[in-house]
């Protein structure tokens, strides 16, 4: 077995997860603008080592993605965040796309950068202490979309991102997001990400990636943030698991899903729904189900400390709970009670 195939089971092991808190300068300040915090670098680092020092974390999370400029900042005493994370035991990753952008010829459309200068950014952050990476493609639904043009040109920068990732001695996380905005159908959704999906791994296979070293950070099957039906998380269990078997072959390392803008509690009882229903090994899901969440677990946390130092230990508690509650669905013993702290 690689490294990497070691480092991918170790990121998917047990009942830990993933927490994303690599939000881009301007993604953290929209949130910290809306939670009314001041949207400075100083307030990004005490919140980032809010995140990093909350006692008990590594119970529940085995990898935490940075951002560039988290990758490179320490805490209050100088200690380098790097440094804490591995004296947690966690493994550290890194978000190397560079965004979004508009797909020329196709209003509507996103394709990631990033590609350019990526093999040296990639050697950069291995040589810091990286073991994984993230490149993330978002996918909009609407009146004709997604077209075949954006789901290839995102399929086909992913899978040389992974490649890239791999010469470097990086786990690949892949991350083709299906957005969630809209009226659209639990089936629209469905049929999108089947497709995507379909198309990220062809892509994978033409370039020689081992799929072993890959983690598939994919959407769960939702309809739209604005369609007025609102599935069961057994609806949304079944719909996903069978979209992944589709599409999704059995070699590769695991599912880490991303949480796309639900709350909290719902992400939490649908991973739940999945794993009691599919845990692996079952023939239905031969893959680890697990999380990659940032807004799922960081959001009540954001709003608690809302910039203020007296409201850390609370924010962090609240952090800790959304881990735990994550965690407890991987096993699929998470239940509402949990939630009567109230955070
Ligand atoms: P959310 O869980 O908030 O969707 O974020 C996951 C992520 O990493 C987005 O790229």
């Amino acid at each position: 077995m690689t490294d990497m195939a070691r480092t991918a089971r170790l990121l998917l092991a047990g009942d830990k997860g993933l927490l994303a808190m690599d939000e881009s300068t301007g993604t953290c300040d929209k949130r910290f603008a809306r939670a009314g915090i001041l949207q400075t670098e100083e307030a990004r680092r005490r919140y980032r080592e809010l995140i990093l020092t909350t006692p008990g974390l590594a119970e529940c999370i085995s990898g935490v993605i940075l951002y560039d400029e988290t990758i490179r900042q320490a805490q209050a005493d100088g200690t380098p965040f790097l440094k804490i994370i591995e004296a947690a035991g966690i493994l550290p990753g890194i978000k190397v796309d560079t965004g979004a952008k508009d797909l020329a010829g196709h209003a509507g459309e996103k394709i990631t950068e990033g590609l350019d200068g990526l093999r040296e950014r990639l050697h950069d952050y291995f040589a810091k202490g990286a073991r994984f990476a993230k490149w993330r493609a978002v996918i909009a639904l609407g009146d004709g979309l997604p077209t075949h043009a954006c789901i290839d040109a995102n399929a086909h920068a992913l899978a040389r991102y992974a490649a890239l990732c791999q010469e470097a001695g990086l786990v690949a996380i892949v991350e083709p997001e299906v957005l969630m905005d809209g009226d659209h159908t639990l089936a629209r959704c469905q049929q999108a990400t089947e497709r995507a999906l379909r198309a990220v791994f062809e892509q994978l296979s033409a370039q020689n990636v081992a799929l072993d070293g890959v983690i598939l950070k994919p959407n769960m099957i939702l309809p739209g943030l604005a369609s007025p039906a609102q599935p069961t998380a057994d609806e949304v269990a079944d719909a996903t698991v069978e979209t992944l078997r589709r599409a999704v072959p059995v070699e590769t390392a695991g599912i880490a899903f991303l949480s796309g803008g639900q709350s909290g509690e719902r992400a939490s009882a649908r991973l739940n729904a999945m794993n009691a229903k599919f845990k692996a090994p079952s023939a239905a899901a031969p893959w680890p189900l697990g999380f990659s969440f940032a807004r799922a677990i960081q959001q009540p946390a954001l709003e608690i400390w809302a910039g203020k130092d007296s409201n850390r230990a609370e924010a962090q508690r609240a952090l800790l709970h959304r881990a735990q509650c994550n965690s407890a669905a991987r096993r699929g013993a998470y239940a509402p009670s949990m939630e009567v702290s109230g955070s």
